[in-house]
């Protein structure tokens, strides 16, 4: 876990909705959402909130902002995940952190990999794979880029796809690096790097991206 920040994880049951849930309000985009959705959604918010609660003390819980993007208290970033039926949250203090990126997923099979590869990686990023490792390398290149997206997204304040990012250096010691391909404005230029933590949990792939307060990206690492 990056230094100073909290985690915390729950199990939970996918098709119970939201009926046993009286301390998380629901948003009111979600008020007709499947019960896989709202269930989820509680999850989340239930494991942001213990981690707050862990960082600040205090038991806050993020509303949902523009574009799905957590409202967290001042003084902190975080990220939320979910697959399956578990739940994850990180948060850390702004004075060491300015963004959190945080994913869960459930590792591609062969036919996923081969239909999601396209989709998921940059020209260029399959090349020199091992042809057996591609569906670990596509869930990991799928997986990073989205922890990116969630920590990245609140500083940018825009949505950009897959082919923004691509993975160029990863190991099976849980190491991997992602580097920006394209602008996202600012200070957020092409080759600015990304080191990415991977590991299996609860036995789904997640990642995590830290990006460092005290460090103006640079064309080399930044966390
Ligand atoms: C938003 C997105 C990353 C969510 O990922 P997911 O695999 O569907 O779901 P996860 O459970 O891992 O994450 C969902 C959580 O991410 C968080 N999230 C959603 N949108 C977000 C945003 N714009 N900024 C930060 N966090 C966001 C939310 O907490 C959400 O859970 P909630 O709605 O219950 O609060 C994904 O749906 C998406 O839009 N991906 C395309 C963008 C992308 O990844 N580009 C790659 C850039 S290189």
């Amino acid at each position: 876990m990056p230094s100073g920040c909290r985690l915390a994880a729950a199990r939970f049951a996918p098709g119970t909705g939201c009926q046993d849930s009286t301390d998380i309000p629901l948003p009111t985009a979600l008020e007709q959402a499947t019960r896989q959705r709202q269930a989820e959604f509680v999850a989340g918010r239930r494991c942001a909130r213990a981690a707050l609660l862990d960082l600040t003390g205090r038991p806050d819980c993020p509303a949902m902002g523009p574009e799905r993007a957590p409202l967290w208290p001042t003084q902190v970033v975080g990220s939320i995940s979910h697959c399956r039926d578990q739940a994850i949250a990180l948060v850390g203090p702004t004075d060491r952190y300015r963004g959190l990126g945080i994913d869960l997923e459930q590792p591609f099979s062969a036919s996923q990999s081969e239909d999601l590869g396209p989709l998921v990686l940059a020209r260029g990023e399959s090349a020199p794979w091992n042809a057996a490792l591609h569906p670990f390398l596509v869930s990991l290149s799928f997986s990073a880029k989205e922890s990116l997206f969630k920590a990245l997204f609140p500083l940018v304040q825009h949505r950009f796809d897959f082919a923004a990012a691509e993975l160029i250096e990863w190991d099976l010691q849980g190491h991997a690096v992602l580097r920006l391909r394209n602008s996202l404005g600012g200070e957020w230029q092409p080759g600015v790097r990304f080191p990415v933590r991977h590991c299996r949990f609860q036995g789904l792939l997640l990642t995590r991206i830290a990006i460092p307060a005290s460090t103006a990206p640079t064309h080399g690492s930044v966390a």
